[in-house]
């Protein structure tokens, strides 16, 4: 814009149409701002390549970026299709994400103590604006959640992604389902109603027959466990599901296993990546590549 054309609509201050004009003339459009904003100092610490057409820069692009740079800089074009992946691990990643957020503004209304737990739950779902939304985005984020990492789990299985240089990450993954449903059984006694002590009350029970560790089990006996230096007795911190069994689900649940499941989900990402990413259904050879060969 030069100085006359600023200059011009000025001289017809008062007129409407005037202003209009001059208004006009200074808002920059989407486009220009958008120009502008990728010319910042800001813009080009963050991004430092551009994402212009050449394999070269588009790689960069992705390598230089701290999120991006997660990615492979070059995937198979169908290890991405929906019908290959379900998208599964990502939607299970996506409500891991939805559960720690939930779970941190639950966690503002919530006291881990005998006296408290229920009456804090109920309080919650009746009398918090928006209470019950938000703690039936948890419950219902934590049954989607142990359901799609069976069907994540289901589809690497039929796929044959299990097999090697990918059999690591089948095992970190088993560790990632053991950690999805120890994450569901320790918020399960949290709201203490009847179906979290009952539903606890068996699970711990059956850890009374864990092998080695159970004074029922296998080898407890023999090796001095008893009701009240077992697995469960740990597990409870005590004998029966009282006001420590609370607050030691309490203590798993928000802290150690998030904590625990976050840091092998890095693990389980990173290794997609260096696994040479996401397996994908073998490459179509051409006769004439084949016959090069
Ligand atoms: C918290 C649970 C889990 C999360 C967030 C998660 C996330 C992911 C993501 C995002 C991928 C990339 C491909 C895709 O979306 O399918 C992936 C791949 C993979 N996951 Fe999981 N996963 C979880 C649990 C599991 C379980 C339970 C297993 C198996 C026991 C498993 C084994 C694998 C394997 C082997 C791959 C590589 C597959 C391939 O290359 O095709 N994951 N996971």
């Amino acid at each position: 814009m030069t100085d006359t054309d600023t200059d011009k609509p000025n001289q017809e201050e008062g007129n409407e149409g005037g202003l209009f004009t001059t208004l006009r003339s200074k808002v920059k459009s989407p486009s220009e701002l958008n120009k502008e904003l990728k010319e910042t100092v800001l813009w080009k610490s963050i991004f430092r390549h551009k994402l212009d057409g050449s394999p070269r820069n588009r790689s960069l692009a992705v390598l230089s970026n701290v999120f991006l740079h997660l990615h492979p800089a070059r995937i198979n074009r169908d290890a991405v299709r929906y019908n290959f992946t379900w998208g599964m691990g990502g939607i299970t990643f996506y409500l891991f994400v939805n559960l720690t957020l939930t779970g941190t503004l639950l966690m503002f209304y919530f006291h881990p103590s005998k006296g408290e737990a229920y009456r804090d739950i109920m309080f919650l779902q009746y009398d918090v604006p928006f209470g019950n939304l938000l703690r039936n985005m948890h419950r219902w984020g934590a049954h989607a959640m142990v359901i799609t990492t069976w069907l994540h789990m289901v589809r690497v299985f039929m796929t044959g992604s299990y097999k090697p240089p990918r059999e690591f990450n089948w095992n970190i993954g088993v560790l990632l389902l053991l950690f999805t449903m120890l994450l569901s059984f320790t918020g399960y006694l949290l709201p203490d109603d009847q179906l979290g002590f009952w539903a606890v009350t068996v699970g711990t029970n059956m850890a009374r027959a864990t092998p080695i560790l159970g004074h029922e089990g296998p080898f407890g006996p023999e090796l001095g466990f008893t009701a009240f230096n077992d697995v469960r007795f740990a597990l409870l911190g005590g004998s029966v599901v009282d006001a420590n069994a609370l607050l030691r689900a309490y203590i798993w649940h928000c802290i150690a296993i998030p904590i625990l499941a976050s840091v092998l989900m890095i693990v389980h990402f990173w290794r997609v990546r260096k696994d040479g990413a996401i397996s994908g259904p073998a490459p179509v050879m051409l006769e004439s590549e084949a016959a090069r060969k």
